[in-house]
C-alpha cells in the first residue's frame, strides 16, 4: 500500500514550490522507506526550481536530510525499521567503469530507489539528487541510507547529507588541502564554510574567506577563516595575493560558481596551485581564459562532485567529529522551518540571511 505524504513540490521552472501530497510507494527490492525527520536547505533545491539543473518538472525537492528507517525492501540486509540515517546522494554500485577503476566516489551508475514517488493523480516525481526529502516520507536505495550515532539531532546530522561533505570533501578530499597550505575559499554559504572548517581541520596555515557579504565574513571567521576579503570593494586576486606573500594560495575553492568567481579563483591561485569548482555554474554561463594562462600557471583545475566522498565511510567520521566538538554543525543552522516556509527560506538564502534554514518534518 503506498504511502500518502506531505511535500514540496516544484511544478514549473521558476514558479513558487508548492505543498502537497504525495505518493511514497512500499519499498521494492534492495530500498527502504525513511521517515524524514530533517532536511536542510541547499542552494542547489534553488537551482531545481529555477530549472537550472534539468528540466523533468514536476520534482521533489529537499535532499539533505536524517531520518528513521520505516520499513525495508526485500534483500535489505544491513538496514532495519529503526536505524538512524543520514541520506545521500551516491550510492556506489561497484559495477560501473569508474567503481571498477576503483573510484567509487565518482561512481557512474549511483543506486536510487526502484519506483517512484507520485502525485495523488499518479504524475511521477523526479526526486531531487535521487532523495526527494522536503517530505514526510521518502523512497531510497539501501546505499542511499547511511546509519549514523544517533545521539546527534537530525537538524545538524542532516546537514552532513550535502553541503557541509560537499564542502569538507572540496577542501579534504578533492583540494587535498595538507598541513600548511595556504587556502581561499570564495562564497561563504554553507558549502564555502564546510570548506573553511575542513581546511582549517587539514591544517592549512592561511584560510581566507572571500564573500560580497560581511556577515558571511563574520560566520566564516568562527568556522576556521584567518583572514576576510569582501570582494565588493576590493579586487579578491590582489588581496589574496597580499596575504600570501603576493603568491597567491596553494588551493582555491569556488563554492560560488559563476564565471567571476572562477576566473578570480583561477588567477587567485599560486603557480601550480590547485583550483576546485565546488558551485554550480548554470547552463548559460561561460569562461574565456587565454590558453597560454592555463598553460603557464600550471597546476590543478578540479571540479568536486559531493566533496569526492564515499558516504559510507565519511559521514559517520564527520558525525564523531561534530560529537567530539570538532566540527561545529550547529553553527550553521541558522533558523528551523516548517515544510510550508520553502519559499520564504529560498527568499532568505537569496538576500544571504542564513547559512542554512533547516525542515523539521
Ligand atoms: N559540487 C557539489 O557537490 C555541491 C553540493 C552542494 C551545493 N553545491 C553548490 O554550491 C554552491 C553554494 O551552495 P550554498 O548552499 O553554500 O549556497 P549559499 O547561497 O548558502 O551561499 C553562497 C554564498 O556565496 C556568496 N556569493 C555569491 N556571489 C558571490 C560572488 N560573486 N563573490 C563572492 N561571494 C559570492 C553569497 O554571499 C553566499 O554567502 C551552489 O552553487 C550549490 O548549488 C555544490
Ligand atoms: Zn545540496
Ligand atoms: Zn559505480
Amino acid at each position: 500500500m503506498p504511502h500518502e505524504a506531505r511535500a514540496v513540490v516544484a511544478l514549473k521552472k521558476g514558479a513558487p514550490v508548492e505543498v502537497l501530497p504525495i505518493l511514497v510507494p512500499d519499498p521494492g527490492p534492495g530500498d527502504v522507506l525513511v521517515t524524514v525527520q530533517a532536511c536542510g536547505v541547499c542552494h542547489t533545491d534553488l537551482h531545481y526550481r529555477d530549472g537550472a539543473i534539468g528540466d523533468d518538472f514536476p520534482y521533489l525537492l529537499g535532499h539533505e536530510a536524517a531520518g528513521v528507517i520505516e520499513e525495508v525492501g526485500p534483500g535489505v540486509t544491513d538496514l532495519a525499521p529503526g536505524d538512524y540515517v543520514v541520506l545521500a546522494w551516491r550510492a556506489p554500485c561497484g559495477q560501473c567503469r569508474s567503481c571498477r577503476r576503483a573510484r567509487p566516489w565518482y561512481c557512474f551508475a549511483s543506486r536510487n530507489a526502484g519506483r517512484a514517488m507520485t502525485l495523488m493523480d499518479g504524475t511521477e516525481l523526479t526526486a531531487a539528487l535521487g532523495i526527494g526529502a522536503f517530505a514526510e516520507k521518502t523512497l531510497v536505495a539501501a546505499g542511499q541510507a547511511v546509519k549514523v550515532d544517533p545521539s546527534a539531532r537530525p537538524e545538524a546530522a542532516g546537514l552532513i547529507g550535502c553541503g557541509v561533505m560537499a564542502g569538507y570533501g572540496a577542501a579534504v578530499h578533492t583540494g587535498e588541502v595538507g598541513s600548511g597550505d595556504t587556502v581561499a575559499v570564495i562564497g561563504c554559504g554553507g558549502v564555502g564554510n564546510a570548506a573553511i572548517a575542513g581546511a582549517s581541520r587539514a591544517g592549512a596555515r592561511r584560510v581566507i574567506a572571500v564573500d560580497l557579504d560581511d556577515g558571511k565574513l563574520d560566520a566564516a571567521e568562527r568556522f576556521g577563516a584567518t583572514d576576510t576579503v569582501n570582494s565588493r570593494g576590493t579586487d579578491p586576486v590582489e588581496a589574496v595575493r597580499a596575504l600570501t606573500g603576493g603568491h597567491g594560495a596553494d588551493v582555491v575553492i569556488d563554492a560560488v560558481g559563476r564565471p567571476e568567481t572562477y576566473r578570480q579563483a583561477f588567477y587567485m591561485r599560486d603557480l601550480a596551485g590547485t583550483l576546485v569548482q565546488v558551485g554550480v555554474p548554470g547552463p548559460e554561463m561561460r569562461i574565456d581564459l587565454p590558453l597560454l594562462d592555463l598553460f603557464s600557471r600550471g597546476g590543478a583545475l578540479k571540479s568536486s562532485w559531493y566533496g569526492d566522498c564515499l558516504p559510507s565511510r565519511d559521514f559517520p567520521v564527520l558525525i564523531d567529529l561534530f560529537l567530539s566538538g570538532k566540527l561545529d554543525l550547529e553553527r550553521f543552522i541558522s533558523e528551523t522551518i516548517a515544510l510550508d516556509d520553502l519559499e520564504a527560506a529560498f527568499a532568505k538564502m537569496q538576500r544571504g540571511q542564513v547559512l542554512r534554514s533547516v525542515v523539521v518534518v
